[in-house]
């Protein structure tokens, strides 16, 4: 099963120099120099970048990467992909910034859009749109907020919705509140079903009922705590949280729930989205609708854009300049993401992600099973995680171990991220167009570089 245009770099990965070789460390230290000492991904990666191709990032000094790291979810068709590369050009022509007028580039994404949508949004929702991911979450709760006239909303730990705004209360890791001097103020954790690590003594099979559960309780106990609950914000599957994939009737019961009493359901579509799991929205895997979704990521094929789609009778009474922005549907991104929505409705690359999915996800376990720091291997598609703990039993998080097996894949030329509630997960989320050979060379890194990191361990 051949990827379709076999746009990376021959010869992959390919370490020439010492790393960072001498132009990166040149331009690494210039950028130290003039940017903020906050940024993180430059911790993690030591490198300047010449060039990008399907899967595959040349830098400064000639050395070829495997990525399979997309950005973060953003390349899911990988770089430079041409049906992609040829609507940006095209739209480059037309026009590049307008604020909110139609154009054809805006009103063909908002028809290929809605007609991908997961059930009862499809082809009938509204779509507001936003600039980043944080953005449409910002806007998610508000407009759940609004319709629902209460205030709090429940989120859950482990969540990473962003760290803008207010949607940075519901983002899990306190870090990101503290930094920006605000209280999660209305908003509510629940623990996510997390089977791996979840609290008390509940069985893997109850775990969804357990948290819906609670959250009605939440809902219908005035004095449960939290106050009158104006909406559920969740990832389909945590991405920043560890890549946790919860039961499979986590979804279905929230949704139950949430229909039950009238609390608007927001599921947040921004990593899980775009082709990520195997299906166009995770949700798809339970056929569940929800009433507001987040997308962004790869929706802009690399040019930042976000949005929201809800149901339509939200709009009925929503004020203009409800939620306001300069830089909203920008067309070169929205021509980008009427022809990577178009490509994944098409062609069988979704067919492709699903069984690769599975077949990367097995190989990660046979080197789990082979090693006696990999507590769990889990995923979706092209979401697939290997949680690295210092002992199976006592599960205590080797995050020394996942950052040294990180450097040494980086040293053999694979670009492999982290994730996770203690940063032990080791992630993979290449582009959903990656070679046949190039996974199996990141896969045969993968397990070597785990290996050697583990001798020390
Ligand atoms: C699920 C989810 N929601 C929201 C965000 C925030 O997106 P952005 O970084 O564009 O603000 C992210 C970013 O990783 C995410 O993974």
């Amino acid at each position: 099963m051949k990827s379709e245009y076999e746009l990376s770099f021959a010869g992959a990965p390919s370490i020439k120099t010492k790393l960072p070789g001498p132009r990166s460390l040149e331009l690494l230290k210039k950028q130290n120099q003039l940017e903020t000492g906050t940024r993180t991904y430059t911790n993690h990666f030591q490198l300047a970048v010449k060039k990008a191709s399907g899967s595959t990032i040349e830098d400064m000094d000639g050395n070829v990467f495997i990525d399979w790291f997309s950005g973060i979810c953003v390349m899911n068709m990988g770089h430079g992909h041409p049906e992609v590369k040829k609507a940006m050009i095209d739209q480059l022509d037309s026009i590049v910034h307008i604020n909110e007028v139609p154009t054809e580039a805006r009103m063909n994404f908002l028809e290929t859009l809605n007609s991908t949508l997961p059930g009862g949004l499809r082809n009938k929702s509204k779509v507001m749109f936003t600039v980043t991911g944080a953005d449409a979450c910002e806007a998610a709760i508000s407009l759940a907020r609004y319709v629902s006239k209460k205030k709090t909303i429940v989120a859950f730990g482990g969540a990473y919705h962003g760290v803008a705004g207010d949607i940075v209360g519901a983002t899990g890791n306190h870090h990101y509140r503290d930094f920006a001097g605000l209280s999660s103020q209305n908003i509510y954790h629940l623990p996510y079903p997390y089977a791996y690590r979840f609290p008390g003594k509940v069985k893997e099979e109850d775990i969804s009922k357990f948290v819906v559960d609670q959250l009605e309780y939440l809902i219908t106990d005035p004095y449960a705590g939290p106050g009158a609950i104006g909406g559920v914000l969740v990832e389909p599957i945590q991405g920043e949280g560890g890549y946790i994939v919860p039961p499979d009737d986590f979804l279905p019961l929230l949704r139950e729930l949430t229909e039950k009493h009238s609390v608007p359901l927001i599921l947040d579509e921004v990593q899980t989205g775009v082709g990520r799991t195997g299906k166009i929205w995770a949700s798809e895997h339970q056929k569940v609708t929800p009433d507001i979704m987040c997308i962004s990521k790869s929706i802009g094929g690399g040019i930042p854009t976000s949005m929201i789609a809800y149901r339509s009778e939200y709009d009925q009474n929503l004020p203009a300049g409800f939620h306001l922005g300069t830089y909203r549907g920008n067309p070169l991104a929205l021509a980008a993401g009427n022809a990577i929505l178009n490509h994944l409705k098409n062609s069988g690359l979704l067919d492709r992600v699903r069984i690769k999915g599975e077949y990367i996800k097995s190989r990660f376990q046979e080197i789990a099973d082979d090693n006696k720091f990999v507590g769990d291997v889990r995923g979706r598609g092209f979401m697939i995680a290997a949680e690295l703990v210092k002992d199976k039993k006592t599960k205590e998080p080797a995050v020394e171990l996942v950052s040294r097996a990180k450097s040494t894949m980086f040293s053999k030329g694979l670009l492999m991220h982290t994730c996770g509630h203690y940063s032990n997960v080791l992630r993979h989320m290449a582009p959903l167009t990656i070679e046949d050979e190039l996974i199996e060379k990141g896969i045969e890194i993968f397990g070597e570089s785990l290996k050697e990191a583990s001798k020390k361990a």
